[in-house]
């Protein structure tokens, strides 16, 4: 038996491709191949050799599996070897890459602020698009012969309801839909009937924010904005109120912030004045708690609208307001890539 499993050795040791390979296994170790009849044998010898012959000829058997394994291994691992070699193409190479996409200037600004105030304890709430008048005007104090009521801003839809032109009437929403006390933001699209040009567009992207509670006050808003302009600037911020006019507000401010990029000296974004217009806010006024059905006596609050598309452009150095709808990837790619 020592002669022949030299043999069988051989045989395997000399296969020289995977399908040579096979065919000395199904020789050997085959349903009628060599090793398995000789096992199969092992119950019709004499009693007293079996157990020896069992042992020796299983032994066999197992060798010979084994050689045909290692063997086999070798030669695949050769045939790669070969197929690497005859091709120029390099394992060790990274693969290609895969460019990921990246955020909108506009949704990397929100995400941002939202962030934050999610942070300072404000729920993040949503409203509709479409709305009716008595949401986007009337519940607003935005009387019937105020400007921003004229078509020439707004998108009128054929039944009567419109396409928001802010994000306010989310703070009726807010109000009918929560009791005091109340934090929320309200990022959003809205829309203006607008002739478009650089600094024009007729869909844009606001952040409202209301805050109604007992002894809300000036001070409280203040801070609020502060905080918010740090965060979003990274930078300590000086802030300045001016007198600003809106119906749902009294009083109505433009906050302004020291200019971030000559830090007040004066420059051509801040048209040499030192600050930038940066939103509208004010304390709620009293009809408009009313119309959110909380009592003004008990109640007040502050509410701010920040220009989302605008602090893009501010943050970002974006000259043209064109640029966030054109779907342009030379523009969209310049901004960091979402890792997939
Ligand atoms: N809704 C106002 C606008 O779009 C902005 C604003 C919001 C002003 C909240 C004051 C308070 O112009």
């Amino acid at each position: 038996m020592e002669a022949q499993r030299e043999q069988y050795l051989a045989a395997i040791a000399a296969a020289e491709d995977v399908a040579a390979l096979k065919l000395v296994e199904s020789d050997l170790l085959g349903k009628t191949g060599a090793i398995t009849l000789l096992v199969k044998e092992v119950s019709s010898l004499p009693k007293e050799e079996r157990p020896i012959a069992g042992k020796e000829r299983n032994r066999l058997k197992n060798e010979l599996q084994k050689a045909i394994d290692t063997r086999l291994a070798e030669l695949q691992e050769e045939a790669l070897e070969r197929e690497l070699g005859a091709s120029d193409f390099d394992p060790s190479e990274p693969g290609p890459r895969r460019p990921g996409g990246s955020l909108h200037p506009i949704s990397i600004v929100q995400n941002e602020l939202i962030d934050l105030f999610t942070s300072m304890g404000f729920s993040w709430q949503d409203g509709p698009e479409i709305e009716t008048e008595f949401f986007n005007f009337e519940a607003l104090n935005i009387p019937d012969d105020h400007p921003a009521r004229d078509s020439q801003d707004t998108f009128w839809l054929d039944d009567g309801n419109l396409l928001r032109t802010h994000t306010s009437p989310v703070q009726i929403r807010s109000m009918q839909r929560f009791k005091p006390p109340l934090k929320v933001i309200v990022p959003g699209r809205c829309f203006r009937q607008e002739t478009v040009d650089a600094s024009h567009e007729h869909s844009f992207y606001q952040m409202e924010g209301l805050v109604v509670d007992r002894g809300v006050s000036t001070a409280n808003l203040i801070h609020t904005m502060k905080t918010c302009l740090r965060a979003l600037l990274r930078r300590e911020v000086k802030v300045r109120l001016r007198p600003g006019f809106f119906p749902f507000v009294e009083p109505g401010f433009e906050l302004d912030v020291n200019c971030p990029f000559c830090a007040g000296d004066g420059c051509s974004v801040c048209k040499q004045s030192g600050w930038i217009e940066i939103l509208p806010c004010g304390m709620v006024h009293p009809r408009v708690l009313k119309a959110g059905g909380i009592d003004p006596e008990e109640y007040t609050g502050f509410a701010f609208g920040m220009g989302l598309t605008r602090v893009a452009m501010l943050r970002y150095e974006i000259d043209d307001i064109r640029l966030f709808m054109s779907g342009d990837l030379r523009f969209l790619e310049q901004f960091p890539e979402v890792s997939g």
